[in-house]
C-alpha cells in the first residue's frame, strides 16, 4: 500500500494537499484514517477513489464525512461530480487525455489534474510536456494541475509555465520517509534510472476488460524479474492470464505486490534520498521560486 493518514498529514501540513487513496482499502479503514487525518492537521486534504469498480458503500461513508476535497480518476466522473457537491466537496479529478479534460469540466468538475504518462502507476499515453498545455486550453478557466515526471522545482517551474496552476507528485512522495511504501520499493526508487520506469504492456491482457466510461490505461512500474518474465514472452500471455492475475492478486493482501509491480514513474530517476516531506516541499518550492524568479532573464 502507498497511501496513509501519515503521509496524508505531512504533506497536508507542509502546505500541500496531502491525499489519501482508498484503493483496496475497507470502508472501517478508510474512516479510521479521516479521523486520523483530522486528530494530525486542521490543513485542507483529499481522499481519493478510482471511478472504475467504485465501491459505492465506501463514496457514501466518505461523503458523509464531507471531506473537504474529493479526488477522482481514471474513469468519468459522471454523477459523482454533483454528489459531492452536495456535501461542500471541492471535487478534483484526473485525466489523461484532453477529450477526457473537456468531458469532466462538463461534469462540473471544480480542479483538473492532467496526468502525463511518465507518471508512476495507472496512466495513460500523451506527455505531461504536451498533455498540460493542450488541457488548459481545452477547459479554461478551469484550474489545471500538472501530473507526471515531477520530482524538484524545476519540473514544478516548468509546469507552471505550461499554464498549471499546481503540481500532482507520486513518485518522490513515495520514497519519503513517511511514506507506508516498503523500503525495498523506495530503495528501488532512489537507486533506479528513468529507464527502469516501464509501462507493462501485458496489464490490459491480464486484468478484467475496461467498463464503458473507464479510460485507457498501462502502468508504469520499476521492472522486476516479474515483469522482465512477461514482457518477453507477449505470445504466452492469453494463456497464462488467468495465472499472472493470481499471482498478482495474492500478493495484494500479503502486501507483496511491490515484489511483482512497483508502481514508479520516470522521475524516479530525479530522486536521489528518502527524505521527510516537509523537506521535500520545502525544497521543491524554494527552488522553483528561485527558477521563476531567474525568468525574465530569459526573455
Ligand atoms: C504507487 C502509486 C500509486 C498511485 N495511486 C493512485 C491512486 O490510487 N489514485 C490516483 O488518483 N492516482 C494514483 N497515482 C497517480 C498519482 O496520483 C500521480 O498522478 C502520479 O504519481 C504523478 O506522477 P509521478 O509519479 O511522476 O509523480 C499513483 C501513483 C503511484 C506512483
Amino acid at each position: 500500500m502507498a497511501s496513509s493518514a501519515r503521509l496524508t498529514i505531512a504533506a497536508s501540513a507542509a502546505g500541500a494537499l496531502g491525499s489519501l487513496s482508498t484503493t483496496q482499502m475497507p470502508v472501517e479503514r478508510v474512516l479510521s484514517e479521516v479521523v486520523a487525518i483530522r486528530a494530525g492537521t486542521d490543513r485542507p486534504f483529499a481522499i481519493n477513489f478510482l471511478v472504475p469498480g467504485l465501491n459505492r458503500e465506501l463514496f457514501d461513508a466518505v461523503l458523509a464525512q464531507r471531506i473537504p476535497v474529493i479526488s477522482l480518476a481514471l474513469g468519468d466522473p459522471g454523477e459523482l461530480v454533483k454528489q459531492a457537491h452536495e456535501v461542500g466537496s471541492v471535487v478534483v479529478h484526473q485525466v489523461t487525455t484532453t477529450a477526457q479534460a473537456s468531458e469532466a469540466a462538463e461534469r462540473g468538475v471544480d480542479v483538473i489534474i492532467a496526468q502525463g504518462a511518465e507518471s508512476g502507476g495507472l496512466g495513460g499515453f500523451v506527455s505531461t510536456m504536451a498533455l498540460v498545455p493542450q488541457v488548459v486550453d481545452a477547459v479554461r478557466p478551469v484550474p489545471v494541475v500538472a501530473a507526471g515526471g515531477i520530482a524538484d522545482g524545476r519540473g514544478l517551474a516548468a509546469l507552471l509555465l505550461l499554464g498549471a496552476e499546481g503540481a500532482n507528485i507520486g513518485t518522490r512522495f513515495l520514497a519519503s520517509l513517511e511514506s507506508p511504501a516498503a523500503d525495498a520499493w523506495k530503495h528501488a526508487i532512489v537507486q533506479a534510472p528513468s529507464e527502469d520506469a516501464v509501462k507493462v504492456d501485458f496489464w490490459g491482457a491480464v486484468m478484467p476488460p475496461p467498463a464503458p466510461g473507464d479510460y485507457p490505461i498501462v502502468p508504469r512500474s520499476l521492472r522486476t524479474p516479474f515483469i522482465d518474465r512477461w514482457t518477453e514472452r507477449p505470445d504466452a500471455i492469453a494463456q497464462n492470464a488467468d495465472a499472472i492475475r493470481d499471482e498478482l492478486f495474492a500478493a495484494l493482501p500479503a502486501g507483496r505486490v511491490h515484489e511483482y509491480v512497483p508502481f514508479a514513474g520516470q522521475s524516479a530517476g530525479l530522486v536521489r534520498e528518502i527524505l521527510p516531506v516537509e523537506r521535500i516541499i520545502r525544497d521543491m518550492v524554494a527552488e522553483a521560486e528561485e527558477l521563476l524568479r531567474r525568468a525574465p532573464a530569459l526573455a
